[in-house]
């Protein structure tokens, strides 16, 4: 039985259209049955339509602070598409802990940092100030806590003197795009639904 994959996104989807990519492949224990964004600017949205795949916009704005009714319309979409697993995919907002809950072990998220280092934004300008010498990136499952639940892998790269946060986030996405679909792969072959 193939699990149902949803992917969500607030941008331009590169790391979505890897995921895409690798799940059309022979053998793969996962299929994409939607890719969600929560902004009807998300380019990509018209990526996904390019693989023939579902989509969705369930628009934050819409629902100004309301973010209970924002989750509930997410889940309903998501059910609607009879989703087992979500992979987050450059998906910009903060999800509440209950609907976290009800996705507990299900939920993964790829984060441009080596975790527990740099929750949250501008992750590859602070390993720059802080002087690290190695930069990379996380698939973890996601925990209520932003940015911290168990990591599943990481990829890391040299980050060089004269690195601008723009050069090492280019670096760091390419590794990125490697991680997250050999991660999903290995999650998916052994997930034990519950
Ligand atoms: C990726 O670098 C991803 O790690 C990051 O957003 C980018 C999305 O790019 N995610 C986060 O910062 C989540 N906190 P993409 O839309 O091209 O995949």
């Amino acid at each position: 039985m193939s699990l149902r994959v949803a992917i969500l996104i607030s941008g331009g989807g590169s790391n979505m259209v890897r995921l895409l990519e690798d799940m059309a492949e022979p053998g793969h224990a996962g299929t994409p049955v939607l890719v969600l964004s929560n902004t009807p600017e998300a380019s990509g949205l018209a990526k996904a339509k390019g693989f023939g795949v579902a989509t969705a916009v369930v628009d934050h704005k819409e629902f100004g602070k309301d973010r209970a009714s924002f989750e509930a319309a997410l889940n309903e979409t998501l059910k609607k598409h009879g989703v087992d697993i979500i992979c987050l995919a450059g998906f910009m907002r903060i999800l509440g802990a209950e609907f976290v809950a009800g996705w507990q072990g299900r939920m993964l998220n790829i984060h441009p940092s080596l975790l527990p280092k740099y929750k949250g934004l501008n992750t590859h300008q602070r390993a720059i100030d802080a002087g690290d010498d190695q930069a990379g990136c996380s698939v973890h499952l996601v925990t209520p806590e932003l940015d911290d639940g168990p990591i599943l892998d990481q990829a890391s790269v040299q980050v060089r003197g004269d690195d601008t946060a723009d050069d090492l986030a280019a670096r760091v996405l390419i590794e990125e795009h490697k991680l997250y679909p050999r991660v999903l792969r290995e999650f998916c072959e052994n997930f034990v639904p519950h």
